[in-house]
């Protein structure tokens, strides 16, 4: 057994002093047969990517920079709810080892005191729309200072240092996320979405919330009411009525 106490997640691992993004690695990894749970950590990342085509702050020794791979045996559409149960696993993980309360923004981004502290992009091979594999990367912010993010995401970003004035062993952090992730999968393997979907719910910062969704035809507000069975979004926009909401293809932003 390994000492994360894991049985899958993380057993096979591959550590970078530095990389151009762990994500990169285990995407190429995962194309040679990188086995379900295979775990890519960098101490630092020189092309770090976010999001929608965004950098994201890789600095040694200031976050934690993790990509797992994940082989379900399900079809390429259900993998959004990957993505909220990775959420969930690093939201569950941050409320065990720092004590502080760490609610999802719909659908993967986990926040402290109403700043960012983790975002993940999720990465997916399919073939003939099966899922092949889904790389899982996980950036957790923990000792930045203020100062070290860019001046115009200071009001949204944070890390766990600022918000608590803890150092926290990134090495703990990891394998509490990883313990999480392997306790959540076998539970969605064997149950279904059930549960996380029902932790997401219960976490969420963006239910209740007056939003702006941003997408490809335009923006309108609308208010997050419920996650669906599936872990899209409801909402009901300006006319009363519930439309749902496909994750990968809005931007949710509080308003
Ligand atoms: C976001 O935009 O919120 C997602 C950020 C994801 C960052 C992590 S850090 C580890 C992994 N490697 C990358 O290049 N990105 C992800």
């Amino acid at each position: 057994r390994h000492a994360a106490g894991t049985r899958e997640m993380g057993q096979a691992i591959q550590v970078y002093d530095s990389c151009d993004s762990t994500n990169l690695r285990a995407k190429e990894w995962a194309a040679q047969g990188a086995p379900n749970g295979a775990l890519v950590l960098a101490e630092t990342q020189t092309a770090g990517r976010g999001r929608l085509g965004r950098g994201w702050n890789s600095a040694k020794g200031q976050g934690l920079f993790m990509s797992v791979v994940l082989r379900p045996p399900f079809e390429a559409q259900r993998a959004p709810i990957l993505t909220m149960l990775s959420a969930a696993a690093v939201s569950a993980a941050l409320e065990e080892v720092c004590k502080v309360q760490a609610p999802i923004k719909w659908p993967n981004d986990v926040i402290v005191n109403g700043k960012k502290v983790c975002g993940i992009l999720a990465e997916m091979s399919a073939d003939m729309d099966n899922v092949q594999w889904v790389v899982m990367g996980i950036g957790i912010n923990v000792a930045q200072g203020i100062e070290d993010f860019p001046e115009e995401i200071r009001d949204k970003a944070t890390s766990l240092l600022i918000e608590t004035g803890r150092s926290f062993q990134r090495c703990a952090l990891a394998g509490a996320v990883m313990r999480q992730l392997e306790q959540r999968y076998d539970q969605l393997m064997t149950a279904g979405v059930g549960a996380v979907v029902d932790y997401c719910r219960r976490h969420s910062a963006t239910l209740g919330q007056e939003v702006l969704l941003v997408t490809r035809e335009g923006k309108y507000k609308a208010r997050a009411v419920d996650l669906a069975e599936d872990g899209e979004l409801i909402v009901e926009n300006e006319q009363g009525q519930r439309e749902k909401v496909v994750s990968g293809e809005v931007s949710v932003r509080g308003i």
